[in-house]
């Protein structure tokens, strides 16, 4: 089944141009995008006074890469929660809510008394799920299926680039009443139909993060910053790194390095800097200079053809990869992260598919 890869998680990632395609399957028009699922529910989507996502590991932090976006397109506000930590306070949630939740395997124990949590508090509850047929499907009044095909690794990676795509269509869906932003709805449209192809693009790199990776394998530890889109990405960069490669890794807000984790700079940590084209460009470019300036070991990832712009002393190693609209550039960026902590986890001597105390699907508490 693993065809000419070696392990699960490589030819999952190496698949992404496909699954990203079967996501989308039927789903974009011209004129906008059309998800069966939620016709009927559309409306009281619009209406609800906020939309929490809700999730665990991987998949909240595809909904982390989806809030702006959501935000931007449907003016509704978003909030975040891991599904653990609603459940541990107890949160408010109230019947003009739409809870979204987000589970590759659907079945997953914190998610699925999460939503029996907001279904019992009256909240219009939604699914984002890769499993026809999974609890979270079932119990869910409406949802979208990622339609990813079946992900066998335990580390995620196919069905995040898909959960976000498919937040991307429901935010599409969502505000695609709004007048104002009708331009942004049909570039980010025509955005979707280029990702596939991105994705093969920036797959590419793989040779060079097995490179980055073989640099890295004595390393005790990689910060990962990242803001605005991509945040997320910084987030679920490290989480990769950590959960296969079994070293310890940080994803981190950009904006809150001067508040603590400046003080762990040196030249020995290597730090990823997420510093693609986007409305938060020029601040990354700042934290770029400040880090080199402790003597950061930094790699950078940029668009392609910004090596200098983002580093022009040359002393950072650059990652460049395909400039896409940029609330979907977290489905691009994560592919070179993910392709490291695979190389990283091969050449550290680790189990890939299965690693150390986890497993596929977390079903108890
Ligand atoms: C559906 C069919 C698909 C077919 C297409 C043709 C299924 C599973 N899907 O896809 O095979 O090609 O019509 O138009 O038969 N749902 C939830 N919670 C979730 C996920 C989904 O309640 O977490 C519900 C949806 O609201 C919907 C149904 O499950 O009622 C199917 O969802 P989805 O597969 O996303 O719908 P379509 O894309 O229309
Ligand atoms: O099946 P789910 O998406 O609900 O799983 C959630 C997490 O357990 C999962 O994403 C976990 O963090 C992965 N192993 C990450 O690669």
């Amino acid at each position: 089944k693993k065809g000419s890869y070696d392990h699960f998680m490589q030819k999952e990632i190496h698949e992404q141009p496909h699954s990203l395609t079967t996501t989308m399957r039927g789903r974009l028009k011209d004129s906008g995008v059309l998800l069966g699922g939620l016709k009927e529910h559309i409306k009281t989507i619009r209406r609800s006074r906020r939309v929490v996502f809700i999730g665990c590991g991987t998949s909240y932090n595809a909904a982390l890469a989806a809030r702006p976006f959501m935000e931007e397109l449907t003016g509704i506000p978003v909030t975040m929660e891991v599904a653990s930590d609603l459940l541990d306070r107890q949160g408010p949630i109230y019947r003009e809510d739409t809870a979204v939740f987000v589970s590759q395997s659907g079945e997953t124990a914190d998610t699925l008394l999460a939503l029996d949590y907001a279904l019992e508090n009256g909240a219009l509850c939604v699914g984002i799920t890769n499993t026809v047929g999974s609890t979270l499907s079932r119990r869910t009044h409406c949802g979208v299926h990622i339609n990813a095909g079946c992900e066998i690794g335990v580390a995620s990676t196919k069905a995040y680039t898909s959960q976000i795509v498919a937040m991307a269509m429901l935010a599409l869906a969502v505000g695609s009443d709004q007048i104002s932003t009708q331009a942004r709805r049909e570039a980010i449209i025509s955005g979707l139909s280029s990702l596939p192809s991105n994705a093969s693009e920036v797959l590419k790199l793989d040779a060079e993060m097995k490179e980055l990776a073989s640099s890295l394998i004595d390393s005790e530890s990689l910060l990962v910053f990242g803001r605005g889109y991509n945040y997320a990405t910084a987030l679920e960069g490290a989480l990769k790194v950590k959960e296969v490669a079994l070293m310890h890794s940080e994803g981190m807000l950009a904006g809150e390095m001067k508040h603590g984790p400046l003080a762990l700079v040196d030249e020995n940590l290597p730090i990823i800097v997420i510093a693609t084209r986007d409305a938060c460009f020029s601040k990354q470019q700042s934290v770029i200079q400040q880090l080199l300036s402790r003597k950061g070991r930094l790699i950078v990832m940029c668009s392609e053809g910004d090596a200098s712009a983002v580093c022009p002393s040359g002393s950072c190693r650059v990652i460049e990869v395909p400039d896409v609209a940029d609330c979907l550039q977290p489905v691009i960026n994560i592919i070179p992260l993910q392709l490291l902590a695979y190389h990283l986890t091969v050449l550290r001597g680790f189990d890939v598919d299965q690693p150390r105390n986890l497993a596929k699907s977390v079903t108890t508490q």
